[in-house]
């Protein structure tokens, strides 16, 4: 079978898209979409999230190194749309999208309430590759809504 030669890109799909909670040092939250985001080490469990430097959460993430990773769903994809086009340096997203921070339990980042799946992390190391610096985390606790089937929420 011929196979066709292409430029180095990246071409691994699909990509799950999370939305990553943080609070600043002032108390104020903010959110931001993440699509290269992935799964690094089973045990002890661990993830990354590649942000650019340009971005308004980048500085809160490298002073604070702590965040909550929401998984999305559905009824989720207008906020996980608005969080990949907003910037939190202009909008508060919690309060525009009326979604409800909850407090967590390891790290001072809200959960998401309208998210299935919230996953609390601390950084561990930030690496810079080029466009993108690499949060690497180790997460802290998972939680998950109560009394949900798994098999009934739309995730995207
Ligand atoms: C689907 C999607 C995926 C995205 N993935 C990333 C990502 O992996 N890393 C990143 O730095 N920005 C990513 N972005 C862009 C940021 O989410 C966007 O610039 C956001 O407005 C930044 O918010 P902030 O200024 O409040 O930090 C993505 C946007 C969308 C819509």
């Amino acid at each position: 079978m011929a196979k066709e030669l292409w430029k180095p890109g990246n071409m691994l799909y699909p990509l799950p898209v999370v939305m990553v909670s943080m609070t600043d040092a002032n108390g104020r939250h903010n959110i931001i979409t993440i699509g290269w985001a992935g799964t690094v080490c089973t045990n002890p469990p661990m993830v990354s999230i590649s942000v650019r430097p340009e971005r308004y959460s980048y500085s809160i993430l490298k002073e604070t190194r702590e965040f909550v990773i929401n998984l999305t769903t559905k009824e989720l994809v207008y906020a996980t749309d608005y969080c990949g086009v907003k910037s939190g340096r202009d909008v508060d997203k919690f309060h525009e999208l009326q979604l409800v921070p909850m407090t967590a339990e390891k790290v001072n980042a809200p959960l998401i309430a309208e998210s299935p799946v919230n996953i609390e992390c601390k950084v561990r190391d930030i690496i810079p590759l080029g466009s993108h610096d690499l949060f690497w985390r180790t997460w802290w606790r998972c939680t998950r809504m109560r009394n949900i089937w798994m098999k009934s929420i739309n995730f995207i």
